[in-house]
């Protein structure tokens, strides 16, 4: 049992687990009504450690019901490192007992890293096959995270894994003879470090084609944040990705440091991704008591024109809020002319929405009575500014306290009119502006929960 933090930060509405640790979520998949979700999973203490899966499952993506462990760590293979699934239409492994299996592709991270399978003919027992690994190590320290698809192209299976400084694809015809198709990364990657994660999928773009999205959790010096998500814009011609739009800058699919190694889900027409909200840097540490960490809502993907060219757009799955119109409050004076309009209400709980509309620059605030108070801005460079330097519980680690990850955001890709969604569920808010291409996750720690929330701006808000 751990000493870590005292007050209950359990989310109500995001995937945590009962107890424990969790990381990367793996196996992503939707059959016959069940969302699965698995997660890299350490049952003994709310710290990284040895990785097994957890698996819970949902039928509306919000509430998940735990079902408990699915992959234990191998005496001689090593432990169940991140990976994804599929099912097998058409047994085309042999592994299925009639009907079509359910098979998951991971690594095993032993002295080496490979890539294995596991099947299962229920959904929720899972044996790993005999014969792995399906991939051995060809020489590299970093060799995993398997997220394997149906290739239309070559009407095969492929995967894309992360391999050191770059990723690679591989192709098969059972899911069990593998061979590499190509690589891609190690010339394009803008931010440096080790890849991890890799995600491949096609979305349509505005004007009807179909773009190819390359997504790469990048790990990185605790000085950069640690791990950060990148996103490519291209091709894949069934063997290999190729960037065809690239950017000057890095793209992110987070402005946030709590959000990392988001995949999407399997077996369905539309793209739903989910990602671990933490950042590898500072969760070990964090203040949550006997579980740590939990997921991102789940957000479908899409792509839009903005201002500052295509990007990726996310819109998370939510419950429902009923919302309504924030006071108008006593406008903030300016010595010597002029005031700021001040907007504001009390918080229905902690598990609410808010929505901002503004004409331009304005800080929204969530605040206690301890001081303690979280805010988003637009500010007058058209950048996303999310600070969380007072907003809680912040002495456990010096990086989640530091100048390097109390702030964050980015740069705005529409200019003009301000329009945000701010969802907050007791310790973690998600902030998605410009039509979701640019979000941000923060995980905040307040003491006592947030009463009140204050808009200082030409706009108003509503809450749910
Ligand atoms: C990313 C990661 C993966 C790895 C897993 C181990 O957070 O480092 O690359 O498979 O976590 O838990």
């Amino acid at each position: 049992m751990s000493t870590k933090g005292a007050r209950d930060y359990r989310p109500t509405m995001h995937y945590a687990p009962p107890t424990g640790w969790i990381n990367d979520p793996n196996g992503l998949l939707y059959e016959n009504g069940t969302w699965h979700l698995f997660a890299q999973h350490n049952p003994a203490e709310p710290v990284w450690g040895p990785m097994h899966w957890r698996h819970a499952t949902s039928t509306d993506l919000l509430n998940w019901q735990d079902q408990g462990i699915a992959m234990y760590p191998d005496e001689k293979l090593g432990t169940i490192y991140s990976g994804s699934a599929i099912i097998d239409k058409g047994n085309t492994s042999g592994l299925g007992d009639g009907t079509d299996p359910m098979i998951l592709v991971y690594t095993h991270h032993g002295e080496t890293e490979q890539q294995s399978i596991a099947y299962s003919n229920d959904r929720m027992h899972f044996t790993p096959y005999q014969g792995n690994p399906v991939i051995p190590n060809p020489g590299l320290r970093d060799f995993r995270d398997p997220k394997v698809f149906r290739n239309e192209r070559l009407d095969c299976w492929s995967l894309v894994l992360a391999a050191s400084d770059h990723a690679e694809f591989y192709a098969s015809d059972d899911l069990i003879h593998w061979r590499k198709t190509g690589e891609f990364g190690a010339k394009e990657n803008r931010l440096g470090g080790v890849f991890e994660c890799t995600d491949l999928f096609p979305l349509t773009a505005p004007d009807g084609s179909t773009v190819w999205v390359l997504v790469v959790s990048t790990a990185l010096h605790p000085a950069f944040g640690s791990g950060r998500m990148q996103y490519f814009l291209g091709e894949f011609d069934g063997e290999t990705f190729r960037e065809t739009m690239p950017s000057p800058l890095p793209r992110f699919l987070d402005t946030g440091y709590d959000d990392y190694a988001a995949v999407t889900f399997a077996n369905t027409d539309r793209r739903l991704m989910i990602g671990w909200a933490a950042c590898p840097g500072y969760a070990n540490l964090m203040p949550t008591g006997d579980f740590c960490c939990c997921m991102t809502y789940v957000r479908e993907l899409g792509l839009v024109d903005t201002d500052t060219g295509l990007k990726v757009c996310m819109k998370p799955v939510t419950p429902d809020f009923d919302m309504r119109e924030a006071e108008q409050a006593e406008p903030i004076a300016l010595v010597p002319r002029g005031s700021i309009p001040v907007h504001e209400s009390a918080l229905p709980g902690e598990l609410f929405k808010i929505h901002v509309t503004a004409k331009g620059c304005c800080t929204l605030t969530l605040y206690n009575d301890e001081g303690e108070a979280f805010s988003v801005s637009v500010d007058t460079e058209q950048k996303l500014v999310v600070d969380r330097t007072h907003a809680g519980e912040n002495g456990f680690s010096a990086l989640y306290d530091s100048g390097i990850c109390a702030v964050s955001g980015g740069p705005r890709s529409n200019f003009g009119e301000v329009s945000f969604d701010l969802y907050f569920d007791r310790m973690i808010a998600e902030v998605y502006l410009d039509e979701g291409t640019v979000v941000n996750t923060s995980l905040v720690f307040p003491r006592t929960p947030y009463t009140h929330a204050k808009l200082c701006g030409e706009g108003t808000f509503e809450i749910g």
